[in-house]
């Protein structure tokens, strides 16, 4: 039987409430703003209140999605996070009356650093290779926090993407060729005891232009695209010069020294919402390729190279397709209004919001209504996260 057209049918990407910009980052830190609208190609961070987490962010990024798809056809939902608010539970369980889901889908969470996201869509692809009538919601939401006065504390954000996975997608083909490549580093990862992660920062840069390189001559051994054949590239994009380093490498192991005009012209249309909403890890590459459809120029029938990666490590290359016809499926003026809608933070409240804890206790704590959004966190009690939808 020969395999179905798999991939993107729908992708739509929400963030936070706040947002707090590196320029007064910058001014409150002491550092040169350049080293962040330049250095790291930061121009601000997306910033959860009281009242968000993944669940909501999941929420909000997945509402649209099946308010225009319909669930009826809707098997599976692979939720992809770094930022679980359970040991056991899936967090996807908690959509279920957020988002009236079926009784008949199967729901789980999946985790490997940012790259879970990427492992997800892939697992869909092979369930709809199986039954084409079958539909996946793979929804990648995260809340990257580091502690302050870090290196990392300027690369914090938030984020989620909603993607559906179908068989004869309007957007985006996903070839079913891919590279992979995974070891055992000790670059970034989180112990359960602790709400922000452990990072060597240096040694996460490294290892990550070197799983990039390993992935693509994974990818090139398996029968892989050149090159030259992409129209444009998506990074995880933990910070957005992160991908011109990625790709300057990439490039650099086959022999090419591309100027920075080459790598505006692969990259640049990729990274507007990462450098307004910061790494949102699982997230991340899929709000670069929101970006990259949202504002550039016609892709339809054009490859774009997409390289996943999560600390710890593992990457992935692979190539998507973009469909046809594929901007009529675009959610690029809700997307851009999710970005320029959030409330700027003074610093002393993003400090405050920074520090925010709900009591661990069995206790009720009800939170803090700061949100206007369609979906909040109202109370935690009994150990039991209670959602709110208005
Ligand atoms: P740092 O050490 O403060 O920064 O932290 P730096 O001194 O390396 O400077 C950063 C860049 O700014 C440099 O550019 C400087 O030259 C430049 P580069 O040399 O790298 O091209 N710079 C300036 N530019 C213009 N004007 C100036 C100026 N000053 C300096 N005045 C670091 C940087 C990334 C290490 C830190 O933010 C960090 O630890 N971040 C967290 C870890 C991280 O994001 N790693 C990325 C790869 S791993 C990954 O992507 C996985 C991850 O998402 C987690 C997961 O998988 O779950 C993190």
């Amino acid at each position: 039987m020969p395999h179905p057209r798999v991939g993107i049918a729908d992708l739509s990407i929400a963030t936070t409430h706040y947002m707090i910009d590196h320029a007064t980052l910058a001014r409150h830190h002491g550092v040169d703003v350049a080293k962040y609208h330049r250095g790291i190609g930061q121009d601000a961070m997306s910033v959860p209140a009281p009242d968000e987490d993944i669940v909501t962010l999941a929420a909000a990024a997945a509402a649209p999605v099946l308010e225009r798809h319909g669930t009826s056809a809707l098997r599976t939902v692979l939720l992809a996070t770094e930022t679980g608010v359970d040991q056991s539970k899936a967090a996807g369980l908690y959509l279920h009356p957020l988002l009236r889901l079926p009784h008949t889908t199967r729901v789980v969470e999946l985790k490997q650093a940012c790259y879970a996201a990427t492992a997800g869509l892939q697992f869909a692809a092979g369930l709809i290779a199986r039954d084409p009538a079958h539909q996946v919601l793979v929804i990648a939401t995260d809340i990257a926090r580091y502690d302050t006065g870090t290196p990392a504390e300027a690369t914090q954000g938030a984020a989620s993407a909603a993607i559906l996975v179908t068989a004869d997608p309007g957007i985006a083909e996903l070839e079913s060729v891919t590279g992979v490549h995974s070891s055992h580093v000790m670059d970034f990862w989180r112990p359960n005891h602790r709400t922000t992660p452990v990072v060597d920062g240096k040694l996460s840069i490294t290892t990550y232009l070197d799983a990039t390189a390993h992935a693509y001559a994974d990818y090139r051994r398996h029968g892989g695209r050149d090159l030259d054949d992409f129209a444009a590239f998506c990074y995880h994009q933990p910070f957005t010069a992160m991908a011109y380093k990625a790709h300057r490498h990439l490039l650099g192991t086959h022999g090419q020294a591309p100027s920075h005009d080459d790598l505006d012209t692969a990259l640049a249309a990729s990274t507007h919402y990462n450098r307004a909403v910061g790494n949102s890890y699982t997230a991340s590459l899929y709000l670069a390729l929101a970006s990259l459809l949202d504002h550039r120029d016609e892709l339809g029938g054009r490859h774009v190279g997409m390289l996943s990666y999560g600390s710890g490590c593992v990457a992935e290359f692979f190539c998507a397709t973009v469909v046809p016809g594929y901007r009529d499926h675009l959610r690029a003026t809700a997307h851009d209004h999710a970005v320029t809608a959030r409330k700027p933070l003074a610093y002393d409240d993003y400090r405050s919001l920074h520090e925010f804890r709900i009591p661990a206790d069995a206790g009720r704590h009800n939170v803090p209504e700061h949100t206007a959004g369609a979906f909040r966190l109202a109370a935690v009690e009994g150990h039991e996260r209670i959602y709110e939808t208005r």
